[in-house]
C-alpha cells in the first residue's frame, strides 16, 4: 500500500493537472487568442533585450530586438532628420507604457474649405515666403533651421489636434481580411436600426504601387499597410526620405541627398525594421483582475447593450496563415493568421459629430469622420478622442452624438451605478 501511495500519489496529481492543461491547450486552440502583454520595455541599455515578440518570424540576421531598437533610436541631421519634422524617434511619441505604446504628444493638422464647402490641404510657406510645401495638412512643428520653420497662414481656418496613437498589436490588424472589415459595416445598419453605418475606404498600398487595400489604420483610415504607414511617418514625423516616400518635403536648409533611408547589412532599411517591430508586437493586455470584478463584468454587458459594441466590436478573427495582403507583397504568417484579437473597434470611420474637418486619402465626405478608437489599452491613456480634448472616459463618452447618438442617450439614461459599471469595465481595457 505504502508503494502503491507512493508511485501513484504523484501520478495522480500529475493526471489532475494535466488533464486541465490539455483541455486549457485545446480550448486556446479552438480560440486561437492573439498572445497579449506589454511586452516590449523601453531600456536605455540594450533597447529590446527584454523584449517578447508574439512569435512573428524574423528576416535573416534580424532580432525582434534589434527591430525594436531601430524604432527607438533618436535620429539627427547626419541621419537626415528633417528639414521639417516633429520628433527624433518612433519611440519619442509610441512609447507609454512600453515602446509602441501611445502618447501624450499631439500633432497639428490644418485646413480650409473652398468655395464648394470641400476640403483642402494648405500650402505652407516656409522661409518668409520664399519656399512654399503644397499639400501640407499636417504642420510640423519643428525644423532643424530656423527657415525651414512652417507657420500656418491666416487662411487655414481648420486646425486640429491628432493624439499619438499606439501600434501594439497592429500586426494583428494588418491581417484583418478586408472582407472582414466590410462585413462588420454591411451589419451594423441592421444592428442600430440604420442610425450606424461605418464607412470603409480604400487606400493606396505604397509597396504595391497602384493597388489599394481598406484603410484600418490611422484616425483617419488613410493607411491599410504597416509598411505604408512607417515610411509616411518617417517622412512626415522624422523628415527622413525612403524607397516608398523618396522625396523630402523641403530642401531648405537639406543636407543629405534623397531616399535617406538606406539598407543596412541585413538589407532592411529603417522602415522594414520599423514595420517587422510593429507586426511582432503582441496585443495590449487587459487588466484581467480588474476585469474579473462583478462590477466590470456587469460594466462589460451594459456595454454591449446600450450599443457600444456596434462600433467598438469586441472580438475579430484575423485572416488565415498564408493569405496574401498588401497586394501581394505580404504572407500572413502563423504568429498573425487565424487570431482573435478584442481591439474593440471596427476600424471604420463614423460620423458621431466631432469631425475635424480635414480629409485625408478618403472622399470628401469623410472630412467630419473619424475611426472608432480602439479601446484596447485604454488604461494607458486619459487624453482621449482625436483631439485629447476630454479629459475623461465620462466626458469622452457624452462626446460622441451623430451616429452614436442612440447609444449615448442610452448611456446618459443608465443608473448612476450602472454608468460606474462601465467605466470601471472601461479602465479594465
Ligand atoms: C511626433 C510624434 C510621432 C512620431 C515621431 C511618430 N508617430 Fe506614429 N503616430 C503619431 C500620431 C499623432 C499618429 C496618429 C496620426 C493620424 O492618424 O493622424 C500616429 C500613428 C501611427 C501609426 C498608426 C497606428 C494605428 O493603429 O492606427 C503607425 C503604424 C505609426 N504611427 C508608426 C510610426 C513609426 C514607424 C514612426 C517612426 C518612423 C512613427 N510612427 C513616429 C505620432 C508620431
Ligand atoms: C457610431 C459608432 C460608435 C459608438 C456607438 C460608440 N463609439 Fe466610442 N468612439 C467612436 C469614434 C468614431 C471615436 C473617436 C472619436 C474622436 O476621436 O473624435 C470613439 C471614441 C471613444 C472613446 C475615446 C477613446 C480614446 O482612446 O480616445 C471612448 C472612451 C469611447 N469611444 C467609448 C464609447 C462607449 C463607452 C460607447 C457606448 C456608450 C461608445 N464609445 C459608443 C465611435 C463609436
Amino acid at each position: 500500500m505504502k508503494n502503491w501511495k507512493r508511485f501513484t500519489a504523484p501520478a495522480l496529481v500529475a493526471a489532475l493537472l494535466l488533464v486541465p492543461a490539455a483541455v486549457i491547450q485545446l480550448h486556446s486552440q479552438a480560440g486561437n487568442e492573439a498572445p497579449t502583454g506589454f511586452s516590449t520595455p523601453t531600456l536605455s541599455d540594450n533597447p529590446g533585450s527584454q523584449s517578447v515578440s508574439n512569435g512573428l518570424p524574423e528576416p535573416a540576421g534580424d532580432t525582434f530586438a534589434n527591430d525594436q531598437a531601430v524604432f527607438e533610436e533618436a535620429e539627427g541631421v547626419d541621419k537626415g532628420l528633417g528639414p521639417i519634422y516633429n520628433a527624433r524617434s518612433c519611440a519619442d511619441c509610441h512609447q507609454n507604457p512600453v515602446t509602441g505604446g501611445g502618447s501624450q504628444v499631439s500633432e497639428f493638422r490644418v485646413g480650409h474649405l473652398d468655395g464648394n464647402g470641400n476640403f483642402v490641404s494648405p500650402t505652407l510657406t516656409i522661409n518668409n515666403g520664399q519656399s512654399s510645401i503644397p499639400n501640407r495638412s499636417l504642420a510640423n512643428d519643428r525644423a532643424v533651421c530656423p527657415e525651414a520653420q512652417e507657420r500656418v497662414p491666416m487662411s487655414e481656418n481648420i486646425r486640429t489636434f491628432r493624439m499619438s496613437l499606439s501600434v501594439l498589436g497592429d500586426g494583428f490588424v494588418e491581417a484583418i481580411d478586408d472582407s472582414t472589415l466590410q462585413n462588420i459595416a454591411d451589419q451594423q445598419p441592421a444592428l442600430s436600426r440604420g442610425k450606424i453605418h461605418g464607412e470603409v475606404i480604400q487606400v493606396p498600398i505604397g509597396e504595391a504601387p497602384g493597388l489599394t487595400r481598406i484603410g484600418r489604420f490611422g484616425w483617419k483610415d488613410q493607411h491599410g499597410s504597416l509598411l505604408s504607414f512607417s515610411a509616411d511617418a518617417y517622412l512626415n514625423e522624422q523628415g527622413i526620405s525612403s524607397r516608398l516616400n523618396p522625396v523630402d518635403t523641403t530642401t531648405v536648409c537639406k543636407t543629405n541627398t534623397d531616399p535617406e533611408d538606406h539598407p543596412d547589412d541585413l538589407g532592411m532599411d529603417d522602415i522594414d525594421h520599423f514595420t517587422t517591430f510593429i507586426r511582432g508586437t503582441m496585443a495590449p493586455p487587459v487588466d484581467a483582475t480588474l476585469l474579473a470584478t462583478r462590477d466590470a463584468q456587469a460594466g462589460q454587458q451594459i456595454f454591449a447593450q446600450v450599443g457600444c459594441a456596434v462600433c467598438h466590436v469586441a472580438s475579430i478573427t484575423t485572416a488565415p496563415t498564408g493569405t496574401v495582403i498588401n497586394g501581394g507583397t505580404f504572407t500572413i504568417p502563423d504568429a498573425l493568421g487565424g487570431k482573435v484579437i478584442h481591439p474593440y473597434s471596427d476600424f471604420l470611420l463614423h460620423n458621431i459629430a466631432t469631425g475635424d474637418g480635414i480629409v485625408q486619402n478618403g472622399p470628401a465626405d469623410t472630412a467630419n469622420k473619424l475611426r472608432t478608437t480602439p479601446l484596447w489599452g485604454l488604461r494607458t491613456r486619459d487624453r482621449l478622442m482625436h483631439d485629447g480634448l476630454s479629459g475623461s472616459r465620462e466626458q469622452a463618452i457624452l462626446r460622441h452624438k451623430g451616429e452614436a447618438a442612440v447609444t449615448r442617450q442610452k448611456y446618459v439614461t443608465l443608473t448612476p451605478q450602472q454608468q460606474s459599471q462601465l467605466l470601471t469595465f472601461l479602465n479594465s481595457l
